[in-house]
């Protein structure tokens, strides 16, 4: 079974996926949060850091691309190839009202025809220079009836892999994932499917593999893996348990690890980022998705999202962690 890093913007870092390859790992791919090119300049200084190949060593890295305009995109396809890369991901599914304001992301599906265009430029250059170019998408702008339609435009191309978040723009990352229209993709898509969204357990994934026949590996995970960065490991040693017909228990969680997990995070930020508040905004971030793991400490985790000082928050975070440690 592959496990894919969804990418989050501000949240997979390159510092992110750094600490999480070294101290959980069990990823077979990251993508990295989108770069928006522009006029004349394919990627940013703080850009070309997230991605540059020796900040991100060892990790099977796919940088993403956000835009409409197939000029942009090949200027930095190019850049990209400059630096070793020869898979890159377009960005078809951000929901931002910013950003599908300006027909980007999910904002470009409700323009097929320029769709269409667009893809027959980009993989026209792919062709000539080697490059593998996936596709991360979702089911339609206002109706997940556009989905057929959208099929058949993905169809004409080589779309190395084509990734589905079964939602549409107006559904954000909120309420069910539409499954069914998943089930649809495995039976019209041309090009090998990567499903996404909403796996936050192993319980998800097996439900996710009873409504398709086939299907649902490769799987592409982003918040289940920050709330539980336990959970690739746990999703593989599953499925090698039901391989040999055994049950899977899910593994506690490992709280000396985690701690690993965060002091890298906590040190590696203050390295790069100053003052103590923009540190704690981070962390913060990162706890909205971990408190999860923190059953009963509601308190704790409240009173730690509100520190303004790194005193005041590792007065509250070390003692939290080391109950936890204590306990298990
Ligand atoms: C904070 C945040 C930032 C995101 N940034 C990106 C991004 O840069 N590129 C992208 O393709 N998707 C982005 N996404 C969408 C995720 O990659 C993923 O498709 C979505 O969270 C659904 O998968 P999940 O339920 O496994 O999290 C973002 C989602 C969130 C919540």
């Amino acid at each position: 079974m592959k496990i894919y890093f969804a990418p989050l913007e501000g949240v997979t870092t390159h510092i992110f996926r750094n600490a999480f390859a070294e101290i959980y790992g069990h990823v077979d791919k990251y993508f990295a949060p989108f770069i928006s090119p522009a006029e004349k300049c394919p990627l940013t200084p703080r850009e070309r850091k997230d991605i540059a190949p020796e900040n991100n060593t060892g990790i099977n890295l796919v940088p993403q691309i956000l835009t409409c305009r197939s000029e942009h995109f090949i200027d930095a396809a190019k850049a990209l190839a400059g630096f070793g890369y020869r898979e890159i991901n377009l960005n078809l599914g951000c929901p931002s009202g910013t950003v599908c304001a300006k027909g980007k992301g999910a904002g470009f599906l409700q323009d097929k025809d320029s769709l269409q265009r667009f893809l027959s430029d980009i993989y026209s250059y792919a062709e000539k220079d080697g490059m593998k170019i996936s596709v991360k998408t979702r089911l339609g702008y206002h109706d997940p009836e556009e989905f057929s339609s959208l099929m058949e435009i993905f169809n004409l191309f080589p779309i190395s892999e084509l990734i589905v978040h079964p939602r549409i723009r107006t559904d954000f990352y909120k309420g069910d994932v539409r499954k069914e229209y998943f089930a649809y993709a495995l039976e019209h898509s041309k090009c090998p499917l990567v499903y996404n969204g909403n796996i936050f357990s192993v319980k998800d994934y097996a439900d996710l593999t009873g409504v398709f026949a086939r299907g649902g590996d490769p799987i592409m995970i982003g918040r289940g893996l920050v709330s539980d960065p336990q959970l690739a490991g746990r999703l593989k040693s599953a499925g090698a348990a039901a391989g040999a017909g055994r049950h899977d228990d899910a593994a506690e969680t490992d709280y000396a690890k985690f701690r690993r997990f965060h002091d890298t995070l906590y040190h590696e930020y203050r390295k790069v980022l100053s003052p103590d508040i923009n540190v704690l905004h981070k962390m913060r971030e990162l706890w909205t998705y971990w408190q999860v793991l923190f059953d009963g400490k509601e308190r704790e985790i409240k009173r730690l999202m509100k520190a303004k000082k790194y005193e005041d928050y590792e007065a509250i975070v070390y003692p939290l962690l080391q109950a936890e440690e204590r306990s298990t």
